[in-house]
């Protein structure tokens, strides 16, 4: 394991696994796999079964496309994404197919969706690295996105390397500490703000 998270628990592997990482292999993703990873989102549940997502893709064999996604990213994000060998842009569908109402859930769900993609990946031995710095009104003007479609986030996607190395360090030491808030910080029983007693 590349950069595994130091549960306070146990979780399933893939979970353990998954990490965002800045430093991608030079290794190319075979369409097959790709497939395989945008299938895995297409199974995640969603509100009344609407799927309101939508992946824009793009692959470093095509670097006409590439070039394209990569220039919605903003600097800082461009620097490192542009050594992944593809790019993704998520994009919600703001209202329900079946009534016209505004779906409350489209951003849980394409979340979902993401999270789905983002494991399935991790089980091929890549990884998905989201990102929100994107301009999302050029992404907008790139893609032709429609009003009433929301580009939610960029993903960079690829076979994940160890960072460079800190001067005088190994390469895992590149990597940057995996932290999250403790259960009782957001597991809550009986009022707002109370831990649960099994979170504590
Ligand atoms: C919606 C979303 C937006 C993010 N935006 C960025 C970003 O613009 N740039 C970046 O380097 N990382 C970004 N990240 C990655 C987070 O910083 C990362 O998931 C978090 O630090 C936890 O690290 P881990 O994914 O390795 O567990 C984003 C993650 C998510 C889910």
């Amino acid at each position: 394991m590349l950069n595994p998270a130091p549960t306070d628990h146990p979780v399933h592997e893939l979970i353990q696994q998954r990490f965002s990482p800045k430093a991608f292999l030079k290794r190319a993703v075979d369409p097959a796999t790709l497939q395989s990873l945008l299938e895995a989102a297409r199974w995640a549940p969603s509100s009344f079964n609407e799927q309101p997502w939508a992946f824009i893709v793009a692959t470093s064999d095509r670097p006409e496309d590439f070039e394209r996604l990569l220039a919605c990213l903003v600097p800082g994000n461009q620097s490192w994404a542009g050594q992944a060998p593809v790019l993704m842009l998520t994009v919600a569908k703001l209202a329900f197919d079946r009534n016209g109402r505004p779906n409350r859930h489209a951003l849980h769900d394409i979340g979902l969706a993401s999270a789905q993609l983002a494991l399935e990946a991790t089980g091929r031995g890549l990884a998905a690295h989201f990102m929100a710095g994107f301009d999302a009104e050029h992404a907008r003007g790139t893609y032709d996105i429609p009003e009433g479609f929301e580009p939610v986030a960029a993903v960079a996607v690829g076979y994940p390397d160890k960072p460079e190395a800190p001067p005088g360090e190994t390469r895992e030491a590149g990597f940057a500490p995996r932290r999250r808030k403790p259960l009782k910080d957001f597991v809550f029983a009986r009022k707002w703000g109370e831990s649960a007693a099994l979170a504590t």
